[in-house]
């Protein structure tokens, strides 16, 4: 599920203060036209923002429908992120759309792939709920993301499990998608990512949970 951000790159409609889109944000924080693992593409929303600024993007997706709606020029690769095994390394894995924190207690098994997969000069980008998120507070509060609106309809969190759905809605259309997560705090985001190998190095955008890690 994705958290709610607003809109975003120059030249394109937002009101008040921009933020900027996801590929925005890896692009400033890695090196010109570093190579990118992506884990969990979807079909390619991110993809596209990163290729067209410049970054060969290798993109992992475990549904053949989201895979066949990738863009020609990524290099698409049908398979369970939690198993990859592809013998070589990129410059940065990205690991957005929340998969450390997947409620299965799937995130090590993320982590331990990005590790097999990252340059030892290289960087994981992670996006993870923000820790300290105010779950409670954000329900029923709609937020423009795009094109889209999403409103959080329910949270629960129990026993450090979140339990939520979402409403997207776009041009009248409205859908839900409840689902579960881990919550974590920032010492557990610290110490999952230790525990794979990796240093935390710095918040890219604290409010909206992406961080930059380094192999150890
Ligand atoms: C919510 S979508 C987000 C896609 C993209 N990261 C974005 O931000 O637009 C999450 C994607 O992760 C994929 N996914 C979830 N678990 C996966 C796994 N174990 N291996 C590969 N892909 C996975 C799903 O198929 C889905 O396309």
């Amino acid at each position: 599920m994705a958290l709610p951000s607003r809109p975003a790159t120059p030249g394109r409609r937002c009101s008040g203060r921009c933020a900027r889109t996801p590929g925005e944000l890896i692009h400033g924080a890695v090196p010109p036209g570093a190579t990118i693992l992506e884990l969990g593409s979807g079909p390619g929303r991110v993809t596209r923002q990163l290729l067209a600024l410049g970054h060969p993007v290798t993109a992992v997706d475990d549904s053949p429908a989201m895979i066949g709606q990738l863009p020609a020029d990524a290099e698409p690769i049908l398979a369970d992120a939690r198993r990859l095994s592809l013998g070589r390394r990129f410059d940065v894995v990205l690991l957005a759309s929340h998969l450390v924190n997947g409620a299965a207690g799937d995130g090590p098994a993320f982590l331990r792939v990005t590790r097999e997969h990252v340059l030892p000069a290289g960087a994981v980008v992670a996006e993870v709920y923000p820790p300290g998120l105010d779950w409670g507070a954000a329900v029923g509060r709609p937020r423009p993301a795009g094109e889209v609106t999403v409103t959080v309809t329910r949270a629960a969190v129990t026993d450090g499990r979140l339990d939520a759905e979402v409403r997207y809605e776009v041009d009248g259309r409205t859908w839900r998608q409840p689902f579960a997560a881990e919550r974590l705090s920032e010492e557990d985001v610290l110490s999952v990512l230790a525990a794979e190998g990796f240093r935390f190095e710095r918040w890219l955008a604290r409010e909206r949970g992406w961080l930059l890690a380094r192999p150890r």
